[in-house]
């Protein structure tokens, strides 16, 4: 009898192809990388983790990665970055307390407003080329501060693509106010201290910065940073956050490449490798412009913004893009609109140089997507998600009440947030683009097949409403 290891086989299948990896994790099959050893593979035991945190190894590489990131203190998640942004916002954000958030935030950011029990006040970004979002106006934000009185901000910057913003009237209107300014910096652990890069929030006066560190540096996937960077939310609070979300057996085997991470941030090679290879991407972008190629990040640069060399986003015809890179290696994402590459020093800038002659004029003209409408909240989402609910289909939505979200992956943005009424202009965007959003590395989640065991035709597709009424 064969026995089946379909995600083995799976793996080594992508290995054998030996395609160029412009995705995440950041060391692109393992260069760079910290040696591990299997039988590291270990979690809290005696010897490893001493009752005082002076002797506890994990807790002094903790220390040594704050002091590379001028952190007050810094926590190691192995659970990517949505730990971090899970526990900064339950330790920042008191129940039923109006939080300002920008709308293209991570579900992350979402689950934690939700278990934090806060009331959202969204601020929408613009769309760029493409219908990327792009980072939200500092300015604005503020207006929109002094306009909510909110009692904590949660930001994110860069977006997916690594657009980013300057921070400077958000964060000096939080600390005037004494509110919490939390940074969902997920995509710029590199940023810090790195010139040619963005500025680091860290930089910025952020009291809590959230880094998912595997996307763009050389460790494990799955590793994250959260910084403590003021005594604004107490070393406690967060603490104590952590404790409640995060798993009771750490993987130390992750921990270690953190920790090796930490030990390269010391070295004066590990500044120069990213100033070298930001330098270099600038490079390739400017190439790709004359060659008549639509660079996001240069455009965004170009227009006054601070763009992170380490991700590319060619903006055309998505589909021959991709089908011309595809030989050459794997990218992040890639839909109707472009596709973008996330690049480190890890990477082999000659192939990425040789699949971009392949692109070559090739990268033609697509229309951008459209801007989901703005919905008018009905309840907080922390009250909707425990609502009684029913499945409709969505040409029937318009009206009801979200129970689950509507989440844009990736970039993992929620369009549709639970608590908010789903109304015309929501159903007509959801007409025209539910199938461009699925196309390629796209997906809708929370727009769902009808469940098993109902009477809808089978194939047709909706979503989680509430029934409004308790017993209903
Ligand atoms: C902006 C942002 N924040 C948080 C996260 C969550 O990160 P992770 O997948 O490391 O948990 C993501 C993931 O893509 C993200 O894009």
């Amino acid at each position: 009898m064969s026995v089946e290891r379909p995600l083995v086989t799976a793996l080594e299948a992508y290995s054998r192809r030996g395609k160029a990896r412009w995705h995440t994790p950041g060391h692109k099959g393992g260069r760079g990388m910290q040696a591990l050893g299997w039988d590291w593979d270990l979690t809290e035991v005696a010897d490893l983790t001493p009752k005082t945190s002076r002797e506890d190894p994990v807790h002094r590489s903790e220390q040594l990665m704050a002091e590379t990131f001028g952190a007050q203190r810094t926590w190691y998640s192995v659970q990517g970055a949505t730990l971090p942004v899970m526990a900064a916002v339950l330790a920042a954000c008191r129940p039923g307390s109006r939080v300002l958030v920008d709308r293209h935030a991570h579900r992350s950011v979402l689950s934690g407003i939700i278990i934090a029990g806060a009331s959202p006040v969204w601020v929408y970004p613009r769309l760029g080329p493409g219908g990327y979002p792009l980072p939200v106006d500092d300015e604005d934000r503020a207006e929109m501060i002094r306009r909510n009185d909110p009692q904590a901000v949660i930001v994110t910057n860069p977006t997916y693509d690594g657009l980013s913003a300057r921070l400077a009237a958000t964060s000096r209107l939080c600390q005037e106010r004494r509110i919490p300014l939390i940074v969902d910096e997920a995509h710029g652990t590199h940023f810090y201290g790195n010139p040619g890069f963005p500025l680091s929030a860290l930089d910025q006066g952020a009291d809590l910065v959230c880094h998912g560190a595997h996307k763009t540096e050389a460790v494990l996937t799955q590793t994250g940073l959260l910084h403590q960077n003021s005594r604004l939310v107490s070393a406690q609070q967060i603490q104590q956050a952590w404790e409640m979300l995060a798993t009771s057996s750490p993987s130390y085997l992750l921990m270690a490449s953190l920790d090796g991470l930490q030990a390269l941030r010391h070295t004066p090679d590990y500044r120069a490798q990213w100033v070298r290879f930001g330098r270099e991407m600038q490079e390739i972008w400017h190439d790709l412009e004359t060659a008549g190629i639509f660079v996001l990040q240069s455009w965004w640069q170009r227009s006054g913004g601070l763009a992170d060399p380490a991700k590319l986003t060619l903006v055309g015809n998505g589909e021959r893009i991709l089908s011309e890179l595809r030989p050459f290696g794997e990218p992040e994402k890639a839909d109707p609109f472009g596709v973008t590459l996330v690049l480190t020093p890890a990477d082999d800038l000659g192939v990425l140089r040789q699949a971009l002659r392949a692109v070559g004029g090739a990268s033609g003209q697509s229309a951008p997507m459209a801007m989901w409408p703005q919905a008018v909240p009905v309840w907080p989402p922390s009250e909707a998600v425990r609502r009684p609910r029913e499945w409709v289909p969505w040409r029937e939505a318009a009206g009801r009440v979200a129970a689950g979200p509507v989440t844009l992956y990736p970039p993992g943005v929620p369009v549709i947030v639970s608590g908010e009424r789903i109304d015309a202009a929501m159903v007509s965007w959801l007409e025209s683009t539910r199938d461009w959003c699925r196309q390629r590395t796209g997906d809708l989640q929370g727009f769902e097949p009808a469940p098993e065991g109902t009477l809808w035709k089978e194939g047709e597709e909706g979503l989680w409403v509430t029934t409004e009424f308790e017993g209903r």
